[in-house]
């Protein structure tokens, strides 16, 4: 997309696009989805951070920690790389029908960060599992984190099923399904892309569950 009365270079256009597999496998299932993820999103235009949850991991959230300002530094990092992106893609483990231990923590530790990291940038979640459910379960629950903290998730997410069987070298095996990733990807990349270049809508939002508006309640910079 490209407006005239824009004097920005192409470049500033662009969507930067942080990608991230929540597994810290070698042969993660995952991983190789958040691949398949990151070099779609480059072919279609978008500037691809592609990341390894080893660079986000972090010991469990310890507010004696946090209190004496020894964040870890795989949480430092997640605020970072979120903070450098306008949008975010993660692919994600199901672990007993829901998301991974590993994940939460890094979301639980970049929250106390800020400006908060997640509020209003724009999510993908994609799953991969040998199961036939394809990890769905797991993506739902990890709508409820993020959006507390304002991202906004896109409505369509990715789970491939039976994942194990599901690949052919670097791409799903199944055409059909290959085209319905790329559909599913290039729609959100789009959406994240006319907001960053056409902001149209009303950002900021206001929601009231009678908590008192101070520190320990927030969950982003208030003025
Ligand atoms: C603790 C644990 C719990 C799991 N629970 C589920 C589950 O609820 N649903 C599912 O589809 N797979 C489950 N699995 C299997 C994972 O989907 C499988 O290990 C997958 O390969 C993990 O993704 P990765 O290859 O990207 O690391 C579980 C695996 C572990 C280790």
């Amino acid at each position: 997309m490209s407006d005239a009365g824009d004097s920005r270079p192409e470049a500033d256009r662009r969507l930067r696009v942080l990608v991230f597999a929540a597994s810290l496998g070698k042969d993660s299932m995952n991983a190789a989805l958040a691949h398949l993820a990151a070099r779609h999103a480059a072919r279609h235009g978008a500037v691809v951070d592609l990341a390894s949850m080893r660079e986000f991991d972090a010991p469990s959230y310890d507010s004696e920690l946090e209190a004496r300002g020894d964040i870890p530094a795989g949480a430092l990092e997640l605020n970072r790389r979120l903070t450098a992106n306008d949008a975010f893609v993660i692919a994600s483990p199901e672990y007993n029908g829901s998301m991974p231990g590993l994940l939460k923590n890094a979301i639980d530790w970049a929250s106390r960060c800020r400006p908060q990291p997640f509020h209003e940038r724009h999510g993908l979640l994609m799953s991969a599992s040998p199961s036939m459910g394809g990890g769905n379960r797991g993506l739902w629950a990890l709508r409820i984190p993020l959006e507390h903290l304002g991202a906004r998730i896109f409505p369509d997410m990715f789970s491939l099923a039976v994942a194990h069987k599901a690949f052919s070298g670097e791409t799903i095996a199944d055409p059909r399904l290959q085209q319905r990733f790329e559909q599913n990807l290039g729609a959100f990349l789009d959406l994240a892309e006319a907001a960053k270049n056409y902001p149209c809508i009303k950002k900021a939002w206001v929601e009231f569950l009678g908590e008192p508006p101070d520190m320990p309640a927030d969950r982003m910079e208030t003025a």
